[in-house]
């Protein structure tokens, strides 16, 4: 181990539960475990995992099974909506994960975004195509005057889409598009901080004219950082019993804290964009999805409320991918359908 880049053991004599407003979780006692497996599987899965409702759509844990929709197999076209008013320096932590994800030049960089997304990419359709490995930027929008005012309910977050696919040059794609909207600090969403962190979903031909399936990701950081944008914040009570927030790796925590809920539902809309491909459950209206089974895992030997073995850089700040030009991102791991856990580049080994 260098001085400068060390495994970094973290983990709870209190279990930190996801959901704040769950106060029905028991609060039960975390121990290291000194001999990690290299993937996690939470086929018991410790409570925090099955009672998080931070997600939309987090239930009871369930064999994931295909239910014969299609998933993301041609290559990935992002509409990006940046609704509100986004700094520059934000709008370019955001764009450099995305555009971290496609592998462009190889590189045997083992713990990267882009490898990261080969476990999504290892999902597949009745055809046999997988998740396409090819993730764009293919156009963005600034919806700088909240044209749908500052709160906005899960319906209206489809007219913002339709109000951006209205302006010219931003289109209807169809075909490979997905509509990514990002809210800024300062801009409630329905369920946002008690229910969820973000969501996908699909749009209604009666609001915007397709069906397209998009995602919606709140910026957390005014509003409830302990809950969206853990570990870079904690709860109060976890703070008490000693435990402190870690730093985020590009230095914004509301910011760094939507990166990985951004990564979870990319994940989740790549491999059931109609919500009805791959999903655990039986209730398709409340489907536990590839990235719903690894919340709040981030590297080997985590759950119950420890994220897992993940990286420090010099300056202390917590990561456990690398992006392109030099970024550094945590993102918490996805279900892998081959190891039947969940899995992550920065498994050790
Ligand atoms: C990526 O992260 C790993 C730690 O997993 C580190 O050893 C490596 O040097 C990093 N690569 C780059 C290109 O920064
Ligand atoms: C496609 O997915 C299958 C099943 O998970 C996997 O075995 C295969 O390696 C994947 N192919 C590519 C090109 O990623």
């Amino acid at each position: 181990m260098s001085q400068d880049l060390f495994f970094f053991f973290f983990f709870f004599l209190l279990v930190f539960s996801h959901s704040a407003c769950d106060s029905s979780s028991p609060i039960t006692v975390q121990t290291l475990d000194i001999n990690p497996p290299h993937y996690y599987n939470p086929k018991l899965p410790p409570r925090t995992l099955s009672s998080s409702k931070k997600f939309e759509g987090s239930s009871e844990f369930v064999d994931l099974r295909y239910h014969m929709g299609p998933v993301l197999s041609s290559p990935i076209n992002i509409y990006l909506i940046w609704y509100g008013k986004w700094p520059q320096s934000h709008k370019l932590i955001i764009n450099d994960f995305l555009l971290s994800i496609s592998t462009t030049t190889p590189s045997n960089d083992h713990s990267s975004v882009a490898e990261w997304w080969r476990t999504v990419s290892l999902y597949t359709d009745q055809t046999g195509a997988n998740v396409s490995r090819s993730v764009v930027i293919a156009g963005e929008y600034s919806d700088q005057r909240y044209s749908h005012g500052t709160q906005l309910s899960r319906l209206s977050i489809q007219q913002v889409i339709a109000t951006a696919v209205r302006s010219a040059p931003f289109q209807i794609d169809h075909k490979n598009g997905i509509y990514l909207i990002l809210t800024s600090v300062d801009v409630t969403v329905e369920d946002f901080c008690r229910a969820v962190c973000g969501f996908h979903y699909f749009t209604f031909p009666s609001m915007v004219g397709y069906t397209l399936p998009y995602a919606w990701v709140g910026n957390s950081g005014k509003q409830c950082p302990e809950v969206c944008a853990y570990p870079f914040a904690i709860p109060g009570y976890m703070a008490v019993s000693g435990a402190g927030a870690l730093l985020p790796p590009n230095s914004d925590v509301g910011v760094d804290g939507m990166i990985s809920v951004i990564g979870h539902e990319l994940a989740e809309l790549a491999s059931n964009p109609l919500v009805n491909a791959w999903y655990a459950g039986e209730d398709p209206t409340a489907p536990v999805e590839i990235g719903d089974l690894c919340e709040g895992l981030y590297g080997t030997g985590g759950g119950g409320g420890y994220i897992g073995q993940v990286m420090k850089d010099n300056q202390g700040r917590t990561f456990n991918l690398n992006g392109t030009k030099g970024r550094k991102f945590l993102v918490q791991w996805i279900w892998s359908p081959v190891f039947k856990a969940c899995a992550g580049p920065n498994a050790l080994d």
